[in-house]
């Protein structure tokens, strides 16, 4: 039992492999939260949140004269505004007089066995006998508001998901202006807040700061979780390093507007509050209607390192869903900076068959195969071949390249629509626009109102039929811009505060529908690169395009910044031309291809310009890249280098069995003579003796742990190498 309940003290304690987290009802029925960390049993903790005067801190009405119990001091489970707590609120509840706030109470709790799930939100799941579930339910009585906590318990995992399901269950209409999936009190402690900022082209740069006497907010409103912060965080102590301290991630399952709000108390406690940002969002919530949070996913670690590999782990097993979330992804080929919209039947076949030829498994085609798409100014909407760049229709040309040997996959972008399209002509209300304002273009497009039925409707129906009619088995989801001029005209002036949040559960719908009818498709997401990489896309996608930034120099950056949170097989990474078309930078194909292989594999340039030896070296890259996929996809993932390293970055892979190990390497700025790359490489059995494939030795996990590899030296431009350890059951022979 990973969740447990001592009657006595009204103490509920949530245990996970090396965590324990615990709460208990207080007399005047304040859910009061008492302990998160390291595990400490079911030792009642109540002894360390003595009773002292509180001083001019408001009390509970209950209390009166006695100052030990304020609302705006005690750690709390859930938190509220307008009641005397005035730390950042968790929630903000308007009442039908005007007034405002929620007093909420303990009313019951159940402990039930496997994972809640949260109706048209993704949320983590159970793959049997993982998770249990604890429901506690509060009320405010006056205000007839009963809100229910979800905790799901994954004891193994290491990990806790939170959500909160807000019910009037009273006589009056109530409207929810903010309602937070999570509240977290860490009442001690000196704590560094990192956090993943970035923009186009690189996205989730790690920022580590002291959580300073203010709400530091995290956040998006743009309609997208964004490039330009990730709905991740990590609460870490001061020391913490890869290695140890103690740390605490926070992540939302959720692809919009979000927040994370962490204040630092005037007594030095912590808050964090996370979930669905409040700026344009209203929730009116009529007698009888329930309001469902997106799902917070929450995991404690010594040191980064394994709260990665937490992530990583959970991500892969109890978020992306469908027949490919575990499986082997095909290398694939994708056209689009090999062409970009310059493309017909003739050059895409040119390009698939060379392709086939070094062994790629999949071409994608990318943007600029439908009708009316020249350019980026027309044709989204219009999900129909183009008959001017492929006369004989696009089944002619799909049966061409599986005729090679290989499977297909096609770019959609189906949030969108162009001006000049006839989807658009036929239905200008399906966009989002403002009556009588000019709308804000973004790449020259408007957002469709997924909010609505009928554009989910049509959606699904044009995007089956060309799944349906042709041989497709991967799609690339694109979704290209920020939202504004959100409007929807399928609701009247009260209810548009819902339709950010309706349009993202549009997006989960029809995504949710599409996967189930197409299971055998494999679903890549992608937003101008990286600017929905979370975890709600994962659900449906169990791959997203990183970044639109290729060059491989610029990605060590990404892929170690998102490898805080991401596990290896979700990040899309491919080798492109060289000079790379976003910074001008050229670096040798080995390099591109040692970067792009710790992610879903494939490549992105024109192959038919290629010289002979680079498509040995193509050829040799995919073979590699098999060979090592179990060890980069279901191991454990280590950083090796600190960011502010620019001499060298490197990373290695543990096969799950530890069998198998393999170290990459690129070198930033090759230093000249004395100095070589040298590593202290982790995760190995001290003990054991591994044979270092590309040396020929064989040398214990002791010494290469603790004393090092030194790379040879490596000059020129960005050289990279790899490392592959195979653990051996022979002797030892001295390097
Ligand atoms: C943005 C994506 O990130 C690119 O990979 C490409 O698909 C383009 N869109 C196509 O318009």
């Amino acid at each position: 039992m990973s969740i447990h309940f001592d009657e006595p003290s009204r103490r509920l304690t949530l245990r996970t492999e090396t965590a324990s987290y615990q709460m208990q009802i207080d007399d005047l029925g304040y859910l009061r939260h008492l302990y998160y960390g390291r595990d400490a049993g079911e030792q009642a903790l109540t002894y360390f949140h003595r009773q002292y005067d509180l001083g001019f801190s408001g009390n509970p009405y209950e209390r009166r004269w006695e100052r030990t119990n304020s609302p705006d001091l005690i750690p709390l489970e859930y938190s509220a505004s307008g009641t005397g707590d005035y730390r950042v609120p968790a929630s903000v509840v308007l009442r039908a007089d005007g007034s405002r706030g929620a007093d909420f109470r303990y009313v019951s709790h159940e402990i039930r066995p496997g994972k809640y799930a949260l109706p048209g939100l993704p949320a983590a799941y159970d793959n049997g006998g993982e998770c249990e579930t604890l429901v506690v339910t509060l009320r405010d009585h006056s205000a007839g508001l009963t809100l229910q906590l979800y905790y799901g318990v994954f004891a193994a995992l290491d990990m806790i998901t939170r959500a909160a399901v807000f019910l009037n269950d009273g006589n009056a209409p109530l409207r929810l202006e903010k309602a937070g999936s999570v509240c977290l009190d860490l009442p001690f402690g000196d704590w560094d807040l990192v956090h993943f900022h970035g923009r186009h082209c690189l996205e989730r740069q790690p920022e580590r700061l002291p959580v300073p006497h203010l709400v530091t907010t995290v956040g998006s409103d743009r309609g997208m979780s964004s490039h330009q912060h990730n709905p991740f965080v990590i609460l870490c102590d001061h020391e913490a390093t890869e290695d140890a301290g103690e740390c605490y991630g926070l992540m939302l399952a959720y692809s919009g507007s979000f927040r994370a709000e962490i204040e630092r108390s005037q007594t030095d406690a912590v808050r964090v509050v996370m979930g669905i940002s409040e700026q344009d969002f209203s929730w009116p919530l009529k007698p009888g209607e329930q309001f469902v949070t997106p799902e917070v996913l929450l995991t404690r670690a010594d040191g980064l390192t394994k709260l990665s590999q937490n992530y990583h782990r959970f991500i892969r097993r109890n978020i992306c869903r469908g027949a490919h979330h575990l499986q082997r992804r095909p290398v694939l080929i994708n056209n689009w900076e090999a062409t970009y919209f310059d493309l017909d039947a003739e050059r895409i076949f040119a390009l698939a068959k060379e392709a086939a030829e070094l062994g790629v498994e999949l071409f994608v085609l990318d943007d600029g195969w439908f009708r009316g798409r020249a350019d980026d100014n027309a044709g989204l909407g219009d999900w129909f071949e183009n008959r001017d760049k492929l006369p004989n229709g696009l089944k002619d040309l799909i049966d061409r390249i599986t005729g090679l040997g290989m499977r297909f996959g096609i770019w959609v972008e189906p949030e969108m629509v162009n001006e000049n399209s006839d989807l658009y002509r036929a239905h200008p209300d399906w966009a989002f626009t403002v009556p009588g304002r000019k709308p804000v273009m973004g790449r020259n497009q408007l957002v469709l109102d997924m909010s609505r039925a009928d554009v989910r409707a049509y959606l699904f129906d044009v995007l089956s039929a060309l799944l349906r009619d042709h041989d497709i088995s991967y799609v690339k989801w694109d979704m290209n811009r920020s939202l504004a001029d959100v409007f929807s005209r399928a609701l009247p002036p009260e209810r548009q505060g819902e339709v950010l949040h309706r349009h993202i559960l549009g997006v989960y719908d029809l995504l949710e529908r599409l996967t189930a009818a197409f299971p055998h498709v494999l679903f890549e997401g992608c937003s101008g690169g990286g600017g929905r990489f979370d975890a709600g896309m994962l659900y449906y996608t169990p791959q997203i395009w990183l970044s639109d930034d290729t060059d491989p120099i610029e990605r060590l950056k990404i892929q170690r910044g998102t490898s805080f949170g991401y596990p290896v097989s979700a990040m899309g990474a491919h080798v492109s031309a060289s000079p790379n078309h976003q910074t001008g930078r050229s670096t040798p194909i080995r390099t591109r291809g040692v970067v792009a292989m710790s992610g879903a594999f494939g490549y992105e340039l024109d192959l038919t310009k290629l010289p002979a030896e680079e498509k040995e070296e193509i050829r040799r890259q995919i073979r590699q890249f098999h060979a090592d996929e179990d060890t980069a996809h279901d191991g454990l993932y280590y950083r090796l280098s600190d960011g502010e390293n620019r001499w060298f970055t490197a990373w290695q892979t543990v096969s799950a069995d530890g069998a198998r190990s393999v170290v990459n390497l690129v070198v930033q700025n090759p230093e000249p003579f004395a100095k070589v790359p040298h590593v202290c490489l982790r995760g190995l059995e001290p003990e054991a003796r591994y044979l270092l494939e590309e040396e020929q030795i064989v040398v214990t996990g002791a010494a290469l742990m603790y004393a090092g590899y030194s790379f040879p030296r490596m000059l020129g431009d960005y050289p990279a190498a790899q490392l592959h350890l195979i653990r051996q059951d022979g002797e030892c022979d001295a390097p």
